[in-house]
């Protein structure tokens, strides 16, 4: 059976041969990439699994805080550095209430960077309350109106328009995508090649880096995981049709057995 699922946070229970970097009782989070199966009791995780990465859980948080933290900061983290975000950048952040967005707002932010960004109505509160500069509803008409212009414009969920987009970037502007659909994938390379523009796709995987880099910035405060609701492990197909809804703030956390608060 396959069993679904990418991040997890937990004790260790038993290593691999020749694993060293932890012990039995360690308290860790991570993903379990491409090869899946974190909605369990029981996780396989790390080693040259494609795309899963371990590491020690930040002090003092819970399970359920950490699980929520891994793919979603990661990825974040890794788009916009790939975005090349600085301070005193503005960024428009497409999609912003979700795991991505909440992160990517708080990442901005700790670069030093002006964020504006775009949900509908019922998240925007949530959004000023991590770090929004500014705010829009992209139900309410066309965010592009007046929303100024920008170093960097990620789109979270791929469905704005890549016309209107590029027209918001500045001169040398980064067109940030995470799930790009095929005709913003050909129009993008066709403009990163022959304009100063460039749209820059999802490709690579995350790494250790990535989840070291993330815990640190937990760890320090910058980085917090907004989590909407937590549904136990039997009320798992719930807990996606909240998802399929789009209406979650930040993230779902799946509970496996008891809620441990840190241990
Ligand atoms: N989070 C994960 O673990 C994960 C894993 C694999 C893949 N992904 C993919 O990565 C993407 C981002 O994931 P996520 O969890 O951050 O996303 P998410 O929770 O689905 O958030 C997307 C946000 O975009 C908003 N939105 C929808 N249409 C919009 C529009 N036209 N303009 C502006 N905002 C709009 C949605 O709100 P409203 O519907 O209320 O407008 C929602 O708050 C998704 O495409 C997802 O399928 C995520």
């Amino acid at each position: 059976m396959r069993i679904l699922g990418q991040e997890f946070a937990g004790k260790v229970e038993t290593l691999g041969d020749g694993v060293t970097a932890f012990a039995p009782g360690d308290r860790v989070y991570g993903t379990t990439g491409i090869g899946l199966g974190a909605y369990a009791e029981y996780v396989c995780a790390g080693g040259r699994r494609a795309g899963s990465v371990v590491a020690p859980m930040p002090a003092a948080m819970s399970y359920a805080e950490a699980a929520a933290v891994p793919y979603g900061a990661m990825e974040a983290l890794r788009f916009l550095r790939k975005g090349g975000i600085a301070a005193g950048q503005r960024i428009l952040i497409i999609g912003a209430g979700g795991s991505f967005g909440t992160y990517a707002i708080q990442l901005a932010k700790h670069a030093g960077a002006e964020v504006v960004a775009v949900d509908s109505a019922g998240k925007l509160e949530m959004l000023r309350a991590i770090g929004a500069d500014q705010v829009i509803d992209h139900t309410k008409g066309d965010f592009a109106d007046g929303a100024g212009d920008f170093d960097i414009v990620f789109d979270v969920i791929g469905r704005a328009s890549f016309g209107r987009v590029v027209r918001l970037l500045r001169p040398r502007g980064r067109y940030v995508v995470a799930n790009p659909h095929t005709a913003q994938f050909i129009r993008g390379l066709w403009a990163s090649l022959t304009g100063d523009k460039k749209m820059i796709f999802s490709s690579g995987t995350v790494r250790d880096e990535h989840l070291r880099a993330v815990t640190e910035l937990v760890e320090t405060g910058a980085l917090r995981p907004v989590i909407d609701r937590r549904y136990p492990l039997e009320q798992m197909a719930e807990a996606h049709r909240y998802a399929d809804t789009e209406q979650k703030r930040g993230n779902i956390v799946i509970v496996v057995g008891r809620e441990e608060s840190v241990d």
